[in-house]
């Protein structure tokens, strides 16, 4: 199959519009990550999805709307703080697990009685989802396990061949997947972190938000039990005040005749000097937005990556988590 990457316009919304509507799948930005979007009330068009990623059958999917209102659509909003989320909270980079009515597909859902619920920032996203007329079921436009996509680009290194379309919207700003939440007895509970922190999200909807989340409380999200985000080669993530270990690791690698990178904290990049190392940013935002994109650019052209890890304590959980889930575990504390 051709795939090809056109501009957001009118003719590729038209043509996206056709495909979507055809069951095709089609990659689309987002202010996160970008996303392989299908038509959510088509059983067949969401089972491509699991096909053209090699996605676990049991792992649900996110419901895209272009406008907050339309959520009702497909959900039941049951009480006054999921209200608020979506007032206060969408379009933004949070996805909200609701009370599922019937008519999404099942396929979407995974058989489960919630579907999770996102409005997108980006416009692009939003103008995507308003041309094609339907809510978009869509998962991180990347094959299972992999980084997933920042950009176009990325969309096409996993997805080139196996869709009919991808929308390049630039890079996404934030870079890595929406927070998943869910509300149960008067008390948010963070199922994924994401952009959005545990105390943002206090504060902004004034009630207790739960991050550590047993399967007892509440559902985790199925996603969360599979390994992700991993580059094709070994990685090892190291803990900020382990540094001197970076330079132990790095040379033990090249002594096992390996061409190890460091993915370094800008503050520490005078340590490296001589040895290849990539800057991956100077505060969490910039971290979080680069991540992924060079954790494909590193696994290009280095065969064992070192991922520093600076604890700023300034909400980085959603970067914390990405992380720690590329090197597998692999973690020096
Ligand atoms: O930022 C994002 O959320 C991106 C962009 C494309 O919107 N999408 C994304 O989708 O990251 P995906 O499929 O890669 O991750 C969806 C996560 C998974 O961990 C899944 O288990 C969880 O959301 N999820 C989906 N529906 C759920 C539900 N009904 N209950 C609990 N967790 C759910
Ligand atoms: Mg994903």
């Amino acid at each position: 199959m051709d795939t090809k990457v056109l501009q957001p316009n009118s003719y590729s919304y038209d043509l996206a519009r056709k495909y979507i509507l055809a069951g095709d799948n089609v990659a689309f930005p987002t202010e996160t990550v970008y996303g392989l979007g299908a038509n959510a009330f088509s059983d067949e068009a969401v089972a491509r999805i699991y096909e053209v990623k090699g996605r676990a059958q049991d792992n649900p999917l996110i419901v895209h709307f272009a406008d907050p209102k339309d959520i009702t659509d497909v959900a039941i909003i049951t009480n006054d703080i999921e209200k608020r989320i979506i007032d206060k909270c969408m379009p933004g980079p949070i996805s909200l697990v609701l009370k599922k009515k019937p008519g999404v597909c099942t396929r979407a859902s995974c058989g489960l009685d919630t579907v999770a619920c996102r409005v997108p920032e980006n416009k692009v996203a939003r103008d995507f989802i308003h041309a094609v007329g339907v809510p978009i079921c869509a998962p991180s436009a990347n094959l299972s396990k992999r980084p997933s996509p920042t950009t176009a680009q990325d969309v096409y290194e996993d997805m080139g061949g196996k869709i009919p379309l991808i929308i390049d919207g630039g890079e996404c700003t934030i870079g890595i997947e929406s927070t998943v939440v869910r509300v149960v007895d008067g008390r948010i509970y963070v199922l994924r972190p994401g952009k959005y922190s545990a105390t943002e999200l206090e504060k902004i909807i004034g009630v207790p938000v739960v991050t550590k989340v047993e399967e007892t409380q509440v559902p985790v999200s199925p996603g969360t039990k599979y390994s992700h985000y991993c580059p094709r080669v070994p990685m090892c993530m190291v803990k900020s005040h382990n540094m001197d270990i970076v330079l132990r690791l790095y040379q033990e690698k090249v002594s096992q005749g390996l061409n190890p990178i460091i993915l370094c904290d800008a503050l520490n990049e005078a340590k490296y000097n001589g040895l290849n190392y990539i800057v991956l940013g100077s505060d969490s935002e910039s971290a979080s937005k680069n991540l992924f994109s060079y954790l494909r650019r590193a696994e290009k052209g280095y065969d064992y990556i070192i991922a520093e890890f600076v604890d700023r304590g300034d909400m980085q959980e959603g970067l914390y988590n990405r992380m720690c889930k590329a090197a597998s575990g692999n973690i020096i504390d």
